[in-house]
């Protein structure tokens, strides 16, 4: 089985959680995509949910399947969201922001009662940071900030080179909050509450990919079925 088909299992599992009258978080990226496409079907045949976005492409998403859609203004306690993650360890500690929707994402996240995280297995770790650590700063600045966000990495015993991401085209790639992302490939992370706390200290710095506390639950699918880690229901 390859990794989009255990991404959407992964998904279909999260769908048995959703009630009706839930007010729902949707994540973003390929695995919270399929919850999307899962949660249109059920939708579309008399369900009843509001939800809101992390990302405008999730919104396209939503919009397009006739999914009733709200804002963080309209409706800010949220049941439960569904997100997927780039890497997750043992604690349910995240590593977001592969698809650059991480300042959303934590906030949506943080709105909620519940977030569980659908993933296939391969993105659980034991030690955060083999992929690369998203950090979200704002264009006014950005050498300085860049230093700062150098010498808070190595405050906090990491260390790593900072890659501005770029679009394919070469471009320097905008968040849907028109902010840059610097990846830090750090390789390994001993002590991420250590870094998060540092990197939050920064000024430029709106929001990074670590995201601790946030996650209560995951659903992992893999070649042997589903693993759940934390707790779901
Ligand atoms: C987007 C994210 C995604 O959840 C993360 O990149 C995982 O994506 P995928 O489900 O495509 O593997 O954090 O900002």
């Amino acid at each position: 089985m390859n990794a989009d088909e255990l991404k959407k299992q992964a998904a279909a599992r999260a769908i048995d959680l959703v009630r009706p009258g839930m007010r729902l978080g949707l994540g973003t990226g390929s695995t919270a995509k399929h919850f999307v496409d899962l949660l249109g079907v059920k939708v579309a045949s008399g369900f009843d949910v509001l939800c809101v976005a992390t990302s405008e492409v999730t919104q396209a998403q939503a919009l397009s399947l006739g999914i009733p859609m709200s804002t963080l203004d309209e409706t800010p306690e949220l049941d439960l969201t569904v997100d997927g993650a780039d890497e997750l360890d043992p604690q349910l500690r995240l590593i977001k922001g592969g698809g650059a929707a991480l300042l959303r994402e934590k906030i949506v996240a943080a709105a909620s009662a519940r977030m569980i995280v659908i993933a296939d297995d391969g993105k659980l770790v034991q030690r955060l940071g083999r992929f690369p650590l998203p950090i979200e700063v704002v264009p006014f600045g950005l050498e300085a900030t860049r230093r700062a966000v150098v010498a808070a990495i190595a405050a906090s015993g990491a260390a790593g080179d900072l890659v501005l991401r770029r679009r394919p085209d070469g471009e320097v790639l905008l968040t849907d909050g028109g902010h840059y992302i610097l990846d830090a490939h750090l390789g390994a992370i001993a002590e991420p509450e250590r870094l998060a706390q540092a990197l939050n200290m920064v000024p430029g710095v709106v929001e990074h990919g670590l995201f601790i506390g946030l996650a209560s639950g995951a659903i992992l699918a893999g070649a042997d079925g589903l693993t759940i880690l934390g707790r779901v229901e």
